[in-house]
């Protein structure tokens, strides 16, 4: 099975580990077939996609640093297993299963190391938090977070991102609009995951924030498209509710 283009630097940095990756995948698949559908099976092989064509695409423009691709390939891989909406508690079961995963890869101590650093720099949950300590890392562990992260946020955005917020928003039980209910600008990770805010509040609150926060060019390319899909989705949503325009407190222009 090829689970990646052949060419460099897929080539040169994943046919030497090819085995470990095809573990990799049946690891991922076995925890993960049967999540939440937003951030299941299905989700990880729309990232690991999404991440190998960022990859292709950037390689095309500048060389990327030595390892990158290898630390983008297992964070796109490893990156919800332990997702903390589904395993608030610390020391999930699922977390130590994920350390564990990758304590026994036959990488580098720097690898693995970089593999935690993308898990948790990836979340935007975590990107709440001070971003100095991504900043002073090395070259390729920050062109693979930029690339994953790209990666995992146009799987937000775009029809896909539309179906998973209101997956979502079902599995949590909550409502899809209440005209009462404003969106917040969030100041913590916490603050952010303890809202039970409507589904629509999600789309101010992160999804139509995203666009602006790509790190490639490529990502931002894709993330275009997708941004305006949702923009013409709230438009019409809000037409079909009867208001001409949106409601107050829901305004749009920011985001055009
Ligand atoms: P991360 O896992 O990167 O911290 P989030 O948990 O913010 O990111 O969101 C991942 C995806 O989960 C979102 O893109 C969305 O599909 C869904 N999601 C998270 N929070 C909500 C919410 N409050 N309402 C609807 N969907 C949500
Ligand atoms: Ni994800």
């Amino acid at each position: 099975m090829q689970y990646f283009p052949d060419q460099p630097p897929f080539t040169t940095e994943l046919e030497p580990v090819k085995h470990e990756l095809e573990y990799t995948f049946r690891y991922v698949k076995n925890i993960l077939d049967g999540a939440e559908a937003g951030h299941d099976w299905h989700h990880v092989q729309r990232v690991y996609q999404t991440t190998l064509q960022l990859l292709a695409e950037e390689a095309k423009k500048n060389r990327l640093p030595e390892g990158a691709c290898l630390l983008a390939v297992w964070g796109a891989l490893l990156h919800d297993v332990a997702d903390d909406k589904f395993h608030p508690e610390t020391d999930s079961a699922a977390q130590k299963s994920v350390e564990q995963f990758i304590e026994q890869l036959p990488f580098a101590p720097d690898q693995k190391e970089g593999i935690h650093f993308l898990i948790h720099w990836v979340s935007f949950k975590n990107s709440f938090e001070d971003q100095s300590e991504t900043l002073a890392k090395n070259a390729s562990w920050l062109c693979a977070l930029h690339i994953l992260r790209d990666a995992d946020r146009l799987d937000a955005l775009g029809a896909i991102g539309l179906a998973r917020a209101f997956h979502y928003g079902g599995f949590k039980n909550r409502l899809f609009f209440d005209p009462d209910i404003l969106p917040t600008q969030f100041q913590t990770g916490a603050a952010y995951r303890k809202s039970e805010a409507p589904t629509l509040n999600h789309f101010y609150e992160k999804l139509l924030r995203l666009r602006d926060k790509m790190h490639t060019p490529s990502g931002l390319h894709l993330a275009e498209e997708r941004h305006q899909f949702l923009l013409h989705f709230l438009r019409t949503f809000y037409k079909e509710i009867g208001h001409d325009a949106p409601p107050e407190g829901f305004e749009l222009e920011s985001f055009d």
